[in-house]
């Protein structure tokens, strides 16, 4: 008998393999004009005064011989402005909570030093600030998505930021912009109203946090209402539904524009393994993690449909990404990590999970930008490089402002060591010129997975496609070799009579634009 219920067992195994290798995976996709639009600053960045994001990142100083505009490099202007950076968020993260803006501003010679004590309590000279940043981001023709100071600040130092930025009548801090050499207001749309309150932010209680919200956004005016002036609550760990739950409760909706969320996907905080050199136990790891933020997205959502059906407040995921342990020989306060075709699918399927949940999800700031974490930009002194990252952020910037076209399938499984994930996954929009884009990832490390479209209902006929992918899942670009990992020109696919049937390579990520 035992042995007749193994050899059963077995063959369930062996038919859900073939089922994840052979099957054909039909997905549709709705050609409506009623699902929501992609908002751009889905494809976020952030940029915190953490290791070399900043100093010896962006900014070299405007003595350096690195070719810069106002102390910031001149080939990161270049490589980001190509991306279609739609915003930036800064000064951080953690470091946010012990920032006083007023430290950086005036001239450099006479600005206050600190300790950045939560990265590598290395001393800040305080000469990128205020100026420096939104100058940068009007370079860029990105949004600035400012972090205010809550845990160690004060109300009155935030209004007075708010006032300083956006104000442009006579005040006491326009009045020291204007000294400070700076006539118009940057006028900056995003602000965050602390950061992980929960923890570095000062280690509040969602209901404490929730009255001092509420207490920073009364005294933070939009002070010439331009409109489209957002405060983002700092939002949970993850899973935390309650602490949302309670922010919801208790913030009234006029008085907030966001809610944040924090995801990283991480093996192991003890032993988050390496960067480059990781086995596929600790790669299928580090995509169910990652997967997670499709149930993160579709509960935090929930609960706030329970104070606001009509999906007024946004979740903003303003950081998310992959951690692994720093890179051997940097200083561990500095978060340096190389970049890999595992963070590309990684990248290409939170991607697509955000494009889908557009409804609410309508900003997300990837961790972190340059040299740290899972950058889109390293840097070793003169020389630059774009990451795996960088690529898939390039290749979906077509969905930006485009509206949605919702996807239905079911994905074929990735299977490892007895357990499953979704290996495919996809999304689809439409821009304003009629041009459709599928992105569509394989995170499957051995199997490529064959999937049909139907084209009829897009009202578009020809397909051409961009891929990106390896011939090793820990292949990545290296200051030698800065062009092993570039998208490429894809031609695994036939449009049989409106039908398109796709082989998606192991590791990889595609998008099809249909004209
Ligand atoms: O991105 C690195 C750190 O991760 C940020 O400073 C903090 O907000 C988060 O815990």
């Amino acid at each position: 008998m035992k042995k007749v219920l193994f050899i059963t067992f077995l063959f369930t195994i062996c038919n859900q393999l073939s089922f994840a290798q052979n099957q054909t995976t039909i997905i549709s996709i709705k050609n409506t004009t009623d699902a929501p639009i992609i908002n751009k600053n889905i494809y976020g960045h952030f940029a915190e005064h953490l290791g070399r994001s900043i100093y010896g990142g962006f900014f070299v100083g405007d003595t350096s011989k690195i070719p810069n505009t106002n102390g910031v490099r001149n080939d990161i202007i270049k490589a980001l402005k190509e991306l279609k950076i739609p915003n930036l968020r800064w000064p951080g993260g953690c470091f946010a909570d012990t920032y006083h803006w007023k430290d950086g501003i005036g001239p450099k010679p006479e600005r206050p030093t600190i300790v950045n004590k939560w990265w590598g309590g290395v001393t800040e000279d305080n000469s990128f600030g205020t100026h420096d940043f939104l100058n940068m981001c009007e370079l860029l023709g990105a949004e600035p998505y400012l972090s205010g100071n809550v845990g160690s600040g004060t109300v009155q130092e935030l209004a007075d930021w708010v006032q300083y930025t956006n104000f442009s009548g006579r005040s006491p801090m326009s009045d020291l912009r204007k000294k400070n050499g700076r006539t118009e207001p940057w006028k900056v749309k995003f602000w965050g109203i602390g950061n992980e309150a929960w923890g570095c932010g000062g280690n509040m209680t969602a209901e404490y946090y929730a009255g001092e919200y509420r207490k920073f956004a009364t005294f933070m005016s939009d002070w010439e209402n331009t409109g489209g002036f957002t405060r983002i609550a700092s939002g949970s760990n993850s899973a935390d539904y309650n602490w949302t739950e309670v922010l919801m409760k208790n913030i009234p909706l006029n008085m907030l524009g966001g809610v944040g969320v924090h995801h990283y996907a991480v093996i192991d905080w003890a032993k988050k393994g390496d960067g480059v050199d990781y086995t596929e136990d600790q790669y299928f790891k580090t995509m169910k993690e990652a997967l997670k933020m499709e149930e993160l997205v579709t509960r935090h959502s929930a609960v706030m449909d329970k104070y606001d059906p009509e999906k007024k407040v946004a979740i903003m995921v303003d950081e998310w990404g992959a951690w692994y342990d720093v890179e051997k020989g940097t200083n561990p306060g500095f978060l340096y990590q190389q970049n890999t075709m595992r963070d590309a699918v990684l990248a290409g399927s939170t991607l697509n999970i955000f494009n889908n949940h557009a409804d609410r999800v309508r900003m997300a700031n990837l961790a972190q930008c340059v040299n740290v974490l899972q950058a889109v930009i390293l840097t070793d002194k003169a020389k630059m490089i774009t990451t795996p990252t960088y690529y898939v952020m390039k290749m979906y910037n077509v969905h930006q402002d485009a509206t949605l076209l919702p996807v239905n399938f079911q994905s074929p499984l990735y299977n490892f060591s007895g357990e499953t994930l979704p290996a495919v996954s996809a999304s689809a929009s439409k821009d304003k010129s009629g041009l459709v884009h599928i992105s569509l990832v394989n995170i499957d490390s051995k199997n490529k997975n064959k999937v049909e479209i139907d084209i009829k209902e897009l009202g578009v006929k020809n397909f051409t496609a961009t891929i990106l992918t390896a011939s090793k899942l820990q292949d990545y670009n290296s200051f030698d070799t800065p062009n092993k990992i570039v998208p490429i020109n894809f031609k695994g696919f036939e449009n049989k009579k409106g039908k398109l049937e796709i082989t998606i390579p192991p590791f990889s990520v595609i998008v099809l634009e249909g004209k």
